[in-house]
């Protein structure tokens, strides 16, 4: 039996997309950089109502069709039958544009919080679906590399079709770290997409595949060597890196300081590095921080096993 007035609380972390070699299906969790916490409560009307965000954010969009929190629990009345909705009440802890995931994020806690609700909750696949639907209005293309570590945790492989998601949890080599460095500024999404050229020359397709296998072997090999050959972008990172100040300084510094690679996260401007071990990663940090001086910025360095959504309270 449907309480009206029942709660849920969920919290989705922040998420580093793309991982340089994986545009649109690597991504992996960074929870140690924060993430967004949606209320959910179950409504006698069925629709979705969006109460005025808290947190970092505030300008959210308050028609529910368009914000990424509420698009999906739209079509879950629907697919669902359900004879209730939804209101909702998001928490940024991600700032918006900061190529950390945050619309996924929110998408990804809003589905886990209403989900926990349902006489018969989702399994993570069914959730994917719902939260697709807020990234895609989020960023204007359907792409899970956020949503499904946000939701899973750890490093992943999301393969998007027509009708069906797939989610492969890659093997992390033991003792990899991480390094988020947040400039200060913000870039849409769908700004950065606009940039990108839709075609590439046939040579920069092979290379880029042979970095792709070379880093999916490197992972499931733990083999360093062919991880770092492999963690390179040549095809998007050359078409967005004018937007993010310094870009190529702090790169150098964090490659000059023994990072495994460097690039952008997801669509920017925040960058990730990574590393092996704590002190390496520390340093990479110090480093990279040091060499974005002419911007304020936040970072972390954190072991690359971050978890992924959760109840916080029922
Ligand atoms: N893969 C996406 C991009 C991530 O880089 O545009 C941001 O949604």
């Amino acid at each position: 039996m449907t309480q009206i007035g029942k709660t849920a609380k969920a919290f989705a972390p922040a998420s580093v997309a793309n991982v340089a070699v994986g545009f649109d299906v690597l991504g992996f969790s960074a929870s140690a950089a924060g993430g967004d916490t949606v209320l959910v409560e179950i409504l006698k009307e069925k629709t979705v109502i969006i109460e005025p965000a808290s947190g970092l954010d505030l300008k959210l969009p308050k028609d529910p069709k368009l914000n990424t929190a509420s698009a999906g629990l739209l079509q879950l009345i629907v697919d669902h039958k359900l004879n209730h909705g939804f209101r909702v009440s998001i928490q940024k802890g991600i700032p918006l544009g900061s190529g950390l995931g945050g619309s996924a994020a929110s998408a990804v806690a809003a589905i886990f919080a209403a989900s926990s609700l349902l006489e018969k909750p989702l399994a993570k696949k069914a959730m994917l679906k719902y939260a697709l639907i807020g990234e895609t209005v989020a960023s204007g293309s359907r792409h899970a590399d956020n949503i499904a570590p946000s939701l899973y945790g750890g490093l992943t492989l999301s393969i998007v079709e027509e009708n069906e998601i797939t989610v492969v949890e890659l093997p992390v080599p033991q003792d990899l770290w991480c390094v988020v460095i947040h400039p200060h500024i913000m870039i849409e999404t769908k700004f950065a997409r606009g940039l990108l050229t839709p075609e590439i020359p046939f040579q920069r397709h092979i290379s880029q595949s042979a970095h792709l296998a070379a880093f999916m072997s490197g992972l499931f090999q733990s083999d360093m060597a062919l991880l770092a050959w492999g963690l390179k972008d040549i095809v998007v990172e050359p078409q967005r890196k004018h937007l993010i100040p310094g870009f190529e300084a702090i790169q150098k510094a964090a490659l000059g300081a023994g990072a495994v690679g460097c690039s952008i996260s997801g669509a920017g401007p925040s960058m990730f590095a990574w590393a092996e071990g704590q002190s390496r990663a520390i340093e990479i940090e110090s480093q990279m921080k040091a060499a974005a001086r002419f911007t304020p910025c936040s970072a972390w360095a954190f072991a690359l096993k971050n978890d992924g959504a959760r109840l916080l309270a029922l």
